[in-house]
C-alpha cells in the first residue's frame, strides 16, 4: 500500500489516480485545508476494486498519523501535503515552517516507528533561489529566497540525515512549473485563490471573470516577461511512479529536477492560450510581482539518465487539457 499525503490537492490527486490505475493500493491522507472532497469522490469512482482509501488527517497530529500507518501495510510514502504559495510564505513564514517542516518531521518519525523506509517527496525549483546559471542542474547552489523554498530545502536536508541515521531512502523531485490537467478531464488544477499563470489566463476567458494581469514586462528576457519551464502534470506524475519503482529496486537517496529544459515567456504562454481557446484575451500589464526570478529552466538530464524519465507532452498539450478542465470547473461552479 502507498500512502499519498496531500492526495486531495492538484498534484497529489493526479498521482493518486495514476497509482490506482496501475493497480497499487492507495491511501490518501489529507486535512482538506486546500484539497477538495469532490476530488476524492473522483478518485473513489476511478478505483475499480477496493484499492483506494481516504483518511482525513493532519501531519501535525501524531494520532492521525498513527492511524494512517497502523491501518495497513504501507510500503512507501509519496509526500505532497504542504502549503505552496510563495507570497503567502513571506507574509506568514510560521505557517510554512510549522506545517511543511514540522509536519514532514512527524511523517518521517511515523515512518521510523512503523518501519517504512521509502519516500518520494515533492520538492521545488524554489530551493535554488535566484539562478546563477540556466539551465539549472541539480548541482546548482540552493539558496532559496523565500520561506516556502527554504521549508522545502530544510526537508531535503532532514531527509539526508534520516537516510544516514535511520536508513530511510528518499527521492526528492524538484518541480519547475507544473501545468495542465488529466487528459480525460477527470481532475485538474483547482486552487482557491488561484495564483498560477495558465489557469489565471484561462479563467479570464469566462463571463464575469477578472481581467488577466501580466506581472512584469521589463525583465531582461527576449520579450521582457519571465521565462519558466512548464512541465505537464501527467509527465510529472510518471516521474513519481518511476521514483517509486527506483526505490523499490533498492535505489539510493537522490534528487532530480522535473522540467523540460525549454523555457517559455509569459507572453508566449498568453499567445498560446489565445490560440487554444480561440479568443482574444484581454490583459492588463502590471508591475513585477515580488520574488519572481527572470528565468527558471531545468536541466533534466539526471532524471532521464537515472530514472529513465522522458517528458512527452508539449506546452500546448498542457494548455489544452487545462482549458478542458477549466470549462468543467466553471460549469460546476455555475450549476
Ligand atoms: N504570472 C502573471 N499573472 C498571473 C500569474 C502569474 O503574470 O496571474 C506570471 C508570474 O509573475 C511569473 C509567471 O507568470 O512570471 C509564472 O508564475 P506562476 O505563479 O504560475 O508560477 P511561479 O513560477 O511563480 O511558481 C511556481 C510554483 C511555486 C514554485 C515555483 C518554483 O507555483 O510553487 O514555481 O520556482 F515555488
Amino acid at each position: 500500500m502507498i500512502l499519498v499525503t496531500g492526495g486531495a490537492g492538484y498534484i497529489g490527486s493526479h498521482c493518486a489516480m495514476a497509482l490506482i490505475e496501475k493497480g497499487y493500493d492507495v491511501i490518501v491522507f489529507d486535512n482538506l485545508s486546500t484539497g477538495h472532497l469532490k476530488t476524492l469522490e473522483t478518485l473513489k469512482n476511478i478505483a475499480r476494486s477496493n484499492n483506494f482509501n481516504f483518511l482525513k488527517g493532519d501531519l501535525l497530529n501524531t494520532e492521525n498519523l498513527n492511524k494512517a500507518f497502523s491501518s495497513g501495510n504501507i510500503e512507501a510514502v509519496i509526500h505532497f501535503a504542504a502549503f505552496s504559495q510563495v507570497g503567502e510564505s513571506v507574509k506568514d513564514p510560521a505557517k510554512y515552517y510549522r506545517n511543511n517542516i514540522c509536519g514532514t518531521l512527524n511523517l518521517l518519525d511515523a515512518m521510523r516507528k512503523y518501519n517504512v523506509d521509502k519516500i518520494v517527496f515533492s520538492s521545488t525549483a524554489a530551493t535554488y533561489g535566484e539562478p546563477v546559471r540556466i539551465p539549472i542542474d541539480e548541482t546548482h547552489p540552493q539558496n532559496p529566497i523565500n520561506p516556502y523554498g527554504f521549508s522545502k530545502l530544510a526537508i531535503e536536508k532532514i531527509m539526508d540525515d534520516f537516510d544516514r541515521a535511520y536508513n530511510i531512502k528518499s527521492v526528492r523531485l524538484r518541480y519547475f512549473n507544473v501545468a495542465g490537467a488529466d487528459s480525460k478531464s477527470r481532475l485538474g488544477e483547482w486552487h482557491e485563490p488561484e495564483t498560477h499563470l495558465i489557469p489565471n489566463i484561462l479563467k479570464s476567458t469566462f463571463a464575469n471573470s477578472k481581467t488577466f494581469q501580466m506581472f512584469g514586462t521589463d525583465y531582461d528576457t527576449k520579450d521582457g516577461t519571465c521565462v519558466r519551464d512548464y512541465i505537464n502534470i501527467e509527465d510529472l506524475v510518471q516521474a513519481h511512479l518511476l521514483s517509486l519503482e527506483y526505490l523499490k529496486k533498492g535505489g539510493k537517496t537522490d534528487f532530480f529536477n522535473l522540467g523540460t529544459k525549454t523555457g517559455n515567456t509569459v507572453k508566449e504562454v498568453f499567445t498560446l492560450c489565445e490560440k487554444v481557446t480561440a479568443k482574444d484575451i484581454s490583459v492588463e500589464t502590471k508591475p513585477r510581482r515580488e520574488g519572481d526570478p527572470a528565468q527558471l529552466v531545468a536541466d533534466n538530464t539526471k532524471a532521464k539518465q537515472i530514472l529513465g524519465w522522458r517528458p512527452e507532452k508539449t506546452l500546448e498539450d498542457s494548455i489544452k487539457s487545462a482549458f478542458q478542465w477549466e470549462k468543467k470547473l466553471q460549469a460546476q461552479i455555475n450549476s
